[in-house]
C-alpha cells in the first residue's frame, strides 16, 4: 500500500502515525510551512486524508483533491468535516466512536467533582499561601444532586454510570426519548435545566445543536446550577455564558471546549467558580493510541477493498 498517498491534516499519536507511515506514503500538512504549495504539488496524488478533531476537512479541501476516496478522522466528533461535500463526491468518512467513551466520561465526572468541591480553586489557594490566612470557603456535596445529561449517547451513558456511583440522580434530554431507559426524559432543554443541579453537555456539535444552551437555558439552570461542557464549544452561547457567570445568574461552570479554541474568553480566566481545561477529553496515551490505530485500520480496510470499520452514518 506504500504507493497510496495520504494527507495528514492534523497531529496523531506518534505510534499510530508511525504505523500509518509504514503502510502508506504520508504527507503532513499540519507541519508544512507552505500549505498551498504542498496541496498544489499533491493534488492529483492524494487518495486518503487523516484528520484530527478540530483540524477538519472543508469543502474546499475536498474539491482540491480529485482522487480523494476516504477521510479517516481521529475523534468521534465530525463537525469540522463537511459531510455534505464528502457525500456529494462519494468520499467515505470514518471516525473513532466508543474507544474514547471511558476517558471522556472520566474527565466529565472529574470536572463535576472539581467544580462542586472546588478542587482547582483549592489547589490555587494552597499554592498562593492563602490557607495560612484561613480555610477555603465551603463547596457543595456531589451525592444527591441531579445531573441533567444533554445528549444521552454512548459517552452520556458512560458519564451516567459514573455519576450514579457518586450518588447523583440522572435525567436526560435529546431529540427523542430512548427505549429501555428508566431515567426521566425532558422534551424541552430549559425544563431540564430548571430541574437539575448539574447540566452535562455531551451532545454532538454542528448546526443542529448550535447555541442550544442559550441565555434562557443558563437562566433556568440558575445561581445554584453548574454547567459542564465536554462536547463542543459551539453548543453553548459563549457570550451568554460569560454574562451569566459574571452576574451570578449561573452558579458555576467547567469547560473543556470553547467556541474559538484555543482562545478562551478573557473574562473566564479570573473567575473562581469556573474550571477550565484545554480540550483534553480523549487525551490519554492509551485512548489516543487506540483512536489513532482505529483511524489507520479504517484506511487499511478501505485500501484493501474491505468495508471500513467505523463509517460515519
Ligand atoms: C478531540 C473529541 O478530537 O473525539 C472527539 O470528537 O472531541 C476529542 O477526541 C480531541 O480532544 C482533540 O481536540
Amino acid at each position: 500500500m506504500k504507493d497510496i498517498e495520504i494527507l495528514s491534516v492534523g497531529p496523531m499519536y506518534p505510534a499510530s502515525l508511525e504505523a500509518m507511515e509504514r503502510d502508506f506514503t504520508v504527507h503532513k500538512l499540519w507541519q508544512s510551512k507552505d500549505k498551498q504549495a504542498l496541496l498544489a504539488q499533491l493534488r492529483d496524488r492524494v487518495r486518503g486524508i487523516q484528520s484530527f478533531g478540530p483540524y477538519g476537512v472543508d469543502a474546499k479541501l475536498i474539491d482540491v483533491l480529485p482522487r480523494l476516496e476516504i477521510v479517516a478522522n481521529v475523534g468521534v466528533g465530525v463537525d469540522a468535516i463537511d459531510l455534505d461535500a464528502a457525500k456529494r463526491r462519494g468520499v467515505i468518512v470514518t471516525n473513532t466512536p466508543d474507544v474514547l467513551n471511558e476517558c471522556v466520561a472520566d474527565l466529565a465526572m472529574g470536572l463535576t467533582v472539581a467544580t462542586l468541591r472546588r478542587i482547582s480553586l483549592g489547589d490555587r489557594y494552597v499554592r498562593a499561601g492563602s490557607w495560612l490566612k484561613g480555610a477555603l470557603p465551603l463547596g457543595h456535596k456531589v451525592g444527591g444532586k441531579i445531573m441533567g445529561i444533554l445528549g444521552y449517547g454512548r459517552i452520556g451513558k458512560a458519564i451516567a454510570r459514573r455519576a450514579e456511583a457518586f450518588g447523583m440522580h440522572i435525567v436526560y434530554h435529546g431529540r427523542k426519548p430512548q427505549p429501555d431507559v428508566s431515567y426521566k426524559y425532558y422534551p424541552k432543554l430549559a425544563d431540564m435545566a430548571r430541574d437539575c443541579d448539574v447540566l452535562m453537555v455531551i451532545c454532538p456539535g454542528g448546526p443542529a445543536t448550535h447555541h442550544i444552551v442559550n441565555a434562557e437555558v443558563l437562566n433556568a439552570l440558575g445561581p445554584e446550577g453548574t454547567l459542564i461542557n465536554v462536547a463542543r464549544g459551539s453548543v453553548v452561547d459563549e457570550p451568554a455564558l460569560v454574562k451569566a457567570l459574571a452576574d451570578g445568574t449561573l452558579g458555576a461552570a467547567a469547560l473543556d471546549v470553547f467556541e474559538s479554541e484555543p482562545k478562551v474568553p478573557e473574562a473566564l480566566l479570573d473567575m473562581d467558580q469556573v474550571v477550565l481545561q484545554p480540550h483534553v477529553g480523549s487525551s490519554t496515551h492509551e485512548t489516543r493510541k487506540t483512536m489513532g490505530d482505529l483511524a489507520v485500520d479504517n484506511l487499511r480496510a478501505h485500501f484493501s477493498g474491505k468495508p471500513v470499520l467505523t463509517p460515519v452514518a
